[in-house]
């Protein structure tokens, strides 16, 4: 098969990953899911009282952070200096704060050089908010997902409880909706659909029938592919 990078951006908690995991392995492609990495980058922050504000405070925690991805049983864990916080990330408080800290160039530079060393020479699916416009403007298949805010937060909601977190629907409805604001206002690297990307909306789909449909996509792309 081909070298293929394939891009796929959308609103927060609308299957990005869970399509994006589901094609790695299918398709036995690397997977980035570079919110972890936005995330841990926040988890930094918060533990060492990082000043958004302040330009030299966010500059010297940027030079203290390494991040990267190790395969584990459970799926990709992304490592922030060496700690798997894998679980910690996923928690509500770094989701209130994370969209606020990518709104930062400074981290946002850091965070897309890392992304593109890692799409160098191997196949590979991002997930995230830029990949098709900023990270990967030439990826081979771009996909831009969307679905009914209300099945988002049901989605969400569930996923907290399959961990062990009980959140209030509401207040992950609001979450959701804020961050989904934010990404989308923020003067650098907005959240937007590319030009040439194929919009999803999965309001109606099952997992399954979402990577089906992207299998399609994709053999399109590889004439040799038979799925
Ligand atoms: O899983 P969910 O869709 O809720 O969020 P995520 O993919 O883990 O991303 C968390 C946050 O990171 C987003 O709300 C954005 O603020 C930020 N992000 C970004 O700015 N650019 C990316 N490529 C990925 C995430």
């Amino acid at each position: 098969m081909k070298r293929m990078i394939i891009a796929i951006d959308g609103y927060s908690a609308c299957g990005k990953s869970t399509l994006a995991k589901a094609l790695g392995k299918v398709l036995h492609f690397a997977y980035i899911d570079t919110g972890a990495m936005y995330r841990a980058v926040t988890l930094y922050f918060l533990r060492h009282s990082v000043d958004l504000n302040d330009v030299k405070q966010v500059q010297n925690a940027l030079a203290n952070i390494e991040i990267h991805f190790e395969r584990q049983k459970t799926g990709n864990h992304v490592f922030l200096n060496g700690e798997d916080i894998e679980t910690e990330i996923r928690k509500m408080y770094v989701s209130e704060s994370v969209s606020q800290v990518a709104v930062l160039s400074d981290v946002r530079r850091q965070m897309v050089r890392l992304q593109q060393a890692m799409g160098q020479r191997r196949s590979l699916i991002m997930d995230g908010r830029d990949i098709g416009t900023v990270v990967f403007p030439k990826a081979d298949l771009k996909i831009f997902l969307t679905a009914d805010p209300t099945i988002r937060t049901k989605r969400r909601v569930d996923e907290l409880k399959s961990k062990g977190q009980i959140i209030d629907f509401e207040a992950v409805k609001q979450n959701l909706l804020e961050r989904d604001r934010i990404d989308s206002t923020r003067s650098d690297s907005p959240l937007r659909q590319a030009e040439d990307a194929i919009l999803i909306d999965n309001t109606q789909l099952t997992p399954d029938e979402q990577l089906q449909k992207v299998l399609e996509l994709v053999a399109v792309l590889d004439k040799q592919l038979v799925f």
